[in-house]
């Protein structure tokens, strides 16, 4: 099958390129909005309005979504939420996932609350990266971020991860006033675990909209710590993709980074789409999201029609995250659960 836009690669399957010549390749596909923390910065303390079952995409809409989008080239996928593994039996479509022809690798995004228990499943399905959400080791101020208590079972989590031979990911959103002492503490895991700490900067997708008018914590501000307490930290060659800078501190198994959420600086090579847990897709974290595809599913869409509609979609792309904030209809407030991570 010949598509414009596309060209051929090496694997037989075609590359598709958007309107500013940024290969699709991967897909953030969220497969719930619920979730057993209320972080702060992703919902209020009592939490956002759940989606009804009905209007969430089923596993089958999932599979037959991810499938024609592998068609299209994508070749990575990953599980985010809500938390993941608070959906029943999402680990069978996992495995289904890692099973379709063109998908070269799925990882996951999660809490750590419930995932121990599925790592042997994990390893055996292919699973290679898992990345952690986790802000800080202090369980007390674990409490005060998350409003729950599961720090000592996160941790745990964390090391039986790193064990199974993952490549674990510590995902650590930067909150002034709340866990910025954590940086240092965060950052000695990878000194003695191959682990890599991420943080991250905090974005207003928490239900309410901006926590502060400016935001103290940048990307350069959280390197400038590093580098105060690490004097020889340097830089490392960062992947074609991605959206972290990263780090490594001579000595150390692990490496850091920070991923610049909010200034958005890595825009110019985004190769990522997003499917959040209702269907909508979304071309950039920051659109509102730009066609429900569980409706057109519903309306008995075949998979040629939804083909031509995805490739018209990656043809309007925002040319990055201010572009794509911009067109939106509301301000940025929704949660980062209904979004999917
Ligand atoms: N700002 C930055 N990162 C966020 N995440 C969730 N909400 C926000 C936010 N408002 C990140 C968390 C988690 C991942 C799913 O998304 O770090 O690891
Ligand atoms: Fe749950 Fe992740 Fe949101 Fe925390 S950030 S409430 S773990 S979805």
């Amino acid at each position: 099958m010949e598509y414009e836009n596309t060209k051929s690669h090496s694997s037989e399957r075609p590359v598709i390129y958007d309107n500013h010549g940024r290969p699709i390749t991967y897909l953030r596909l969220a497969v719930t909005d619920r979730c057993n923390l209320r972080c702060f910065y992703c919902m209020p303390e009592e939490g956002v309005k759940y989606l009804a079952k009905s209007k969430v995409l089923s596993y089958e809409e999932m599979l037959r979504i991810v499938r024609v989008l592998s068609e299209l080239g994508i070749r990575k996928v990953r599980i985010t939420g809500g938390e993941p593994f608070v959906r029943n039996n999402i680990i069978h479509l996992m495995k289904e996932i890692t099973e379709l022809e063109g998908i070269e690798e799925l990882n996951i995004t999660t809490n750590g609350i419930l995932t121990g228990k599925y790592i042997r499943e994990m390893k055996e399905m292919g699973v290679k990266s898992i990345n952690l959400s986790l802000d800080t080791l202090d369980k007390q101020r674990f409490f005060e971020i998350t409003r729950r208590d599961e720090f000592d079972i996160v941790y745990k989590t964390l090391f039986q991860l790193i064990e199974a031979g993952f490549s674990v990911k510590v995902n650590a959103v930067v909150m002034d006033g709340k866990n910025t002492d954590d940086l240092i503490p965060l950052t000695e895991l990878a000194r003695h675990h191959p682990v890599s700490i991420r943080f991250i900067e905090e974005m207003p997708f928490n239900g309410e909209g901006s926590h502060y008018p400016t935001l103290h914590w940048n990307a350069k501000r959280i390197v400038e710590t590093l580098r105060h307490q690490y004097p020889d930290l340097y830089k490392l060659e960062d992947e074609k993709n991605s959206t972290s800078y990263n780090y490594h501190i001579p000595g150390f198994k692990g490496n850091v980074g920070v991923i610049a959420a909010f200034t958005r600086s890595f825009c110019g090579t985004c190769n990522r789409i997003r499917m959040t847990a209702q269907g909508e897709l979304k071309t950039c974290l920051y659109d509102d999201g730009v066609l429900s595809i569980r409706d057109l599913l519903r309306a008995g869409i075949s998979d040629e029609e939804l083909k031509t509609t995805f490739l018209n979609i990656f043809q309007k792309r925002a040319k990055d995250g201010f572009e794509a904030e911009a067109r939106r209809s509301s301000s940025v407030t929704e949660s980062m659960t209904t979004i999917g991570g």
